[in-house]
């Protein structure tokens, strides 16, 4: 499998992080509260979590601060991304295990959760398919995961990737150089229609696909781990 995690390699990226990521999606504290209660609603109290794309460990110290009972693994291919989650979750230690790798490095579970944050829009339509299949298989029967990402909506993905760059820009750029960052963007990412992204999630054994979050060029959908493996 490609690991297509250049730009998180840098130190300069893992730094800035919080703060970027901040900025760029909307409302990202109250998501990572939504992703925690999603979770919940099939994970016990004592939960064991799967974090793929673990990097930066914002959602992990969300959720663990909310849910005092539950431990986390989490994969993340990138040193520096995982160095940042690690100084992120520090207070939490005993609490979670960070592993560099994909899902593929990741234990067997079966996990009572999973959550995949702004991380798919990364990867090819097939290693796509391949980390939500490996995800699956990690879960027990039942278990909710959450996945968020840029997103292609209709009829003109263009024109919400630009209001996505717009909305986390500070500096005051214009129209025209948001459009320009926009297609850059649209040009290094994988971005699929939101249709395409539930036919993902199905082909990958999950059902219940259900949208509950949309923002600009966002989408964030939660899924149930099918009791049959695709
Ligand atoms: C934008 S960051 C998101 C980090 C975190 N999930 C969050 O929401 O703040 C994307 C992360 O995905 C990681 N990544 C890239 N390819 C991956 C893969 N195949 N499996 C797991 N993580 C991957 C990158 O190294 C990076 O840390």
């Amino acid at each position: 499998m490609q690991h297509k995690h250049g730009h998180f390699a840098r130190p300069s990226t893992a730094a800035s992080y919080a703060v970027n990521t901040r900025n760029k999606v909307p409302g990202l504290d109250d998501l990572h509260r939504m992703v925690m209660l999603l979770l919940a609603e099939q994970a016990p109290e004592s939960a064991h979590i799967l974090v793929v794309g673990a990097g930066g460990g914002m959602e992990t110290r969300a959720m663990a601060e909310a849910q005092a009972g539950w431990r986390f693994t989490g994969v993340d291919p990138s040193t520096a991304m995982l160095d940042a989650a690690r100084k992120t979750l520090e207070d939490f230690g005993s609490r979670v295990d960070l592993i560099e790798g994909t899902v593929d490095q990741a234990p067997s579970g079966p996990f009572d959760g999973a959550t995949c944050l702004l991380m798919m829009h990364h990867l090819d339509k097939g290693d796509r398919l391949h980390t939500l299949r490996e995800t699956h298989r990690r879960l027990k029967p039942g278990a909710h995961l959450v996945m968020l990402e840029h997103s292609a909506p209709g009829p003109d993905p263009l024109l919400w990737m630009t209001r996505s760059v717009l909305f986390g820009d500070r500096s005051g750029i214009g129209w025209e150089q948001a459009e320009a960052t926009a297609k850059t963007m649209s040009t290094h990412l994988s971005l699929l229609s939101p249709s395409d992204e539930e036919d993902a999630l199905r082909a990958a054994g999950f059902d219940n696909v259900q949208m509950f979050y949309a923002a600009f060029s966002f989408r964030g959908w939660v899924a149930r781990a099918a009791r049959s493996s695709a």
